[in-house]
Parts: C-alpha cells; structure tokens; sequence
C-alpha cells in the first residue's frame, strides 16, 4: 500500500527531503516495502524555483490544509518556528495524524502539549533531526536507554560555536574572524544571535534533559550563557592548563533535582568531547549501568538532517500501515531546575593583578573566606601587572561567586577577567 506525505517547508531540508523521495522512491521500496508517495508540498511563496519537479497539484501555500486532506497519511513539518509551525503539529496531532518534525524551537516549547495531544489522539510525534541533525539521539533516549539510571548528559550541540571555538583553539583565530569564517561556510547565520548566545543549544538542551530524566524543565528557566566573550587568551590558557573550551549542553541529575544549563565550560583534552572539533556534534551521556557512550556526528546540513527526517518518515510510515503507534509512549513531568547555587563545578578563573608581594595571599583568603578550596594557582608577570589564573576544587556556584565578588573589590585586582566551569573533570 501506498503512504500519502504532505511535506510542509520545502527550505534547506524540506526541498532535499522532497527530492530524496522522489529519487529515491524505488530504493525505498526494495528497502523497506513501504512506497511513500509525496502528495502536498506547502511552501510560502509558490513562484520560487525548486530542487524538484512534482506533478500539477501538489505544490501549495496552504499548509494547514495538509491536516484534513483524506489522501495525506502522514505530515513533515519542515517550516521552523513555533508559528503555523505549532498550528500546523498541533492540528494534524489533534486529527491523530502522524506528524514529523526537525523543529528544536517548537518541540522545546511546547514539547509536553505536543506529546499530550499525540497520546490523546494515538498519534506519533517523529523529531529525530530535532537534536544532533544526523546524529540518531532520541531513539537510543527514549528507547534503547530507556531501562537506564541516567546520571548525565553532555552535548555539543550546536555546530556554529564548536567550529567557533575550534578555529580559535586550532587555528588562533580571534571571535570576530572565526565568526565571519563560519559565516562565509554557511554555518552561522547572518544574525548568529541565536547560536552565539546558546539559545539553539538551550531548546536541545530542554529536550535532552526531558527525555534523560522524565523532567520538563522550561526552557526560560535553563540557565544560559553564550561564547561571545570568549577571548583568545583564555582558550590558549585553557590549552596550558590541559583543556579546551566548548559550549557544552549539560543535564544531570543531582541531590537537588535535574539541573539544565547551557555555558562555556572547559574539558580536560582527554575527555571525549575535547575531540570533536568543527561544526561536528556529540552527546556524551553517562549511566548507572551503561558506563559512558559518545555519540557524535554531523550535527547540521542538508544531508544529514534529511537522512534523519527520512528515518522517521518511514518509521512514521510503518504505523501507517500496522494502524498502530511506533514511537514509545513518553512521559515527562514537568520539573524546577535543580537550585542553580547549589550546582557544584569545579571552576577556572582568570585574575588581572598588580604584580607586588601579599596579592596572592589576599585571593587565597578571599577564596577560603568562602569555603571555596583553590587546585591550582598559576602566576605570569608582565611588568607591574600579571596573570593569575586559578583553577578551584568542586564549590557551588553561589560561593564561587561570593568569592569571586570578594576578589574582584580588592584594590590589587584590575579586573576579574573571565570565569569557566571545569566540567567533567575528576574532584
Ligand atoms: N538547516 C539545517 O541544517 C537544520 C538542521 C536541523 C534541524 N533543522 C530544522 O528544520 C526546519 C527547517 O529548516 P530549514 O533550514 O530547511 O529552513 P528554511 O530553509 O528556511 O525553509 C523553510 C521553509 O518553510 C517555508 N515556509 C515558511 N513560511 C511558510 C508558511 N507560512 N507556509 C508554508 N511554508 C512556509 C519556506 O517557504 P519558501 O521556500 O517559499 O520561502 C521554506 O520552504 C527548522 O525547524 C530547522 O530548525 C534544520
């Protein structure tokens, strides 16, 4: 039998997504038995030339009407955002049609709506491209490892800073040049607000940590930094001291609850993620029973974003045609976040000082004033001025920060430079 698909969004992914099927309709076939038609391609502006040819009748600027059209059996949302987007996921769920999606922004935040009206109505809900592009992610989440006591999860999830922050390590290139780099390869967007800031990392994120843990923690509420003031020096001091900077995704489990939060940490050079340079993507998750998986890949682009929306449009296809769910049943509460203060790291922490006797012993009681137990402390001298850069024991966030308060009001201390967390490193 023949499977109707209504494509909405013939962009970057939907417009290889339709060719794919197109050209690879028999191969489908012969692979899975399952022969998927493309009946309806919505798009926003039906003059624009596209990557395929479809017959007299399929193209649309309707997307809407894709939900109660009897010949589609299941919907690709490929348009972004949570606009006709949402309206478009929603109403086909509603309607207990299947529903494919490559849509962070949407399923982060209205992901438990989108889930309750599925359950509801029977349907599936397929976001696989959602998180680490081509990197298959939710299904091992959700299913492989859904037996598991998942204690954490590390992601680089967003290609735009690793290749950033890899150009700056690799290459000692200044933010400004490795943004306009990533900018001439199509990597960042025009306006990169959205990846520099950690905002695209931050809907990941909320994703992860509710399939990881069962808790929804809003997106709002996920603590949030971005690598724009990352400078040159502190990734060349970071590389002395035996890490490499990233912007890390980080969901765990703690006495407290599940922390979600989206930072520049730095990582020790042998950790796993210390290696995945470019706009390459890699989620790290540790478990009870598993141990640790790497799983990494291209994160982004056409080909792989597509190879993932193709694998849940014919799983999608699959149920179809049994008239039965073939996505798991998924159950996530919603939840606070962990306490932020209380979310204990082991941290970097870069000084500029006056150069004169007494200066480290005043941070080093400042740092003890509030309980917070310095590892390492590592002086360069520059005329009357130097370096200090320190690298602490675990210590909440809270006390870091009082500290880190206190140091910056003494009179030897210039500027409190720049503060890191040291993630994944032993006590
Ligand atoms: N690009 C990637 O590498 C990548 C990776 C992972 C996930 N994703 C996700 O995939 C989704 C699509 O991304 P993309 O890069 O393919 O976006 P895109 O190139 O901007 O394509 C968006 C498509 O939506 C259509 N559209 C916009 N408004 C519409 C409306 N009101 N009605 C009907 N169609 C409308 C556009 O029509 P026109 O063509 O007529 O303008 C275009 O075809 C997003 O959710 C994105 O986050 C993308």
């Amino acid at each position: 039998m023949t499977v109707g698909i209504g494509i909405a969004g013939a962009g970057t992914i939907g417009g290889a997504l339709v060719r794919r099927l197109i050209d690879e309709r028999a191969a489908v076939v012969a692979k899975t038995g399952l022969d998927l038609e493309v009946r309806a391609v919505a798009v926003g502006d039906l003059a624009k030339p596209r990557p395929f040819t479809v017959p007299d009748g399929v193209m649309t600027d309707r997307p809407l009407d894709l939900i109660d059209d009897p010949r589609i059996d299941l919907i690709v949302e490929l348009i972004g955002g949570t606009g006709i987007a949402g309206d478009l996921v929603m109403g086909a769920l509603r309607a207990g049609k299947p529903v494919v999606t490559a849509n962070k922004e949407l399923v982060a935040a209205r992901g438990p709506a989108l889930w309750a009206a599925a359950e509801a109505a029977g349907a599936d809900l397929l976001f696989e491209a959602a998180v680490g592009g081509g990197i298959p992610i939710i299904r091992p989440l959700s299913e492989t490892l859904a037996g598991e006591r998942i204690v954490r999860v590390l992601g680089i999830v967003n290609g735009t800073t690793n290749y950033i922050l890899s150009r700056m390590a690799d290459d000692g290139a200044t933010y400004a040049d490795a943004l306009a780099a990533a900018q001439g390869l199509g990597y960042a967007e025009p306006d990169p607000t959205a990846d520099v800031s950690g905002a695209d990392a931050t809907s990941k994120a909320t994703i992860l940590a509710g399939l990881a843990f069962g808790a929804w923690i809003d997106s709002a509420a996920v603590h949030r930094e971005g690598i724009e003031g990352i400078r040159r020096a502190d990734i060349g001091f970071a590389a002395d001291l035996g890490y490499v900077i990233k912007l890390l995704a980080v969901a765990e489990r703690t006495a407290d609850g599940v922390s979600v939060r989206v930072h520049p940490a730095m990582v020790p050079v042998r950790h796993p993620l210390a290696s995945i340079r470019g706009a390459t993507n890699a989620v790290f998750i540790e478990g009870g029973a598993v141990g640790e998986l790497l799983l990494a890949g291209p994160g982004a682009g056409r080909g792989p974003t597509t190879t993932a929306v193709l694998g849940d449009v014919i799983d999608a296809a699959r149920g179809v045609l049994a008239h039965a769910r073939v996505t798991p049943r998924i159950k996530i509460e919603p939840a606070d976040a962990a306490d932020f203060g209380s979310i204990a790291t082991k941290w970097y922490i870069r000084l500029e000082v006056e150069d004169r006797p007494g200066v480290l012993a005043a941070i080093a009681a400042a740092f003890g004033d509030h309980g917070v137990s310095i590892k390492s402390v590592r002086q360069e001298g520059r005329g009357d001025r130097a370096t200090v850069l320190v690298v602490t024991h675990r210590a909440p966030e809270a006390r870091q920060r009082a500290a880190v308060a206190a140091i910056a009001g003494l009179d030897v201390v210039a500027e409190v430079g720049a503060v890191f967390r040291v993630e994944s490193d032993e006590a």
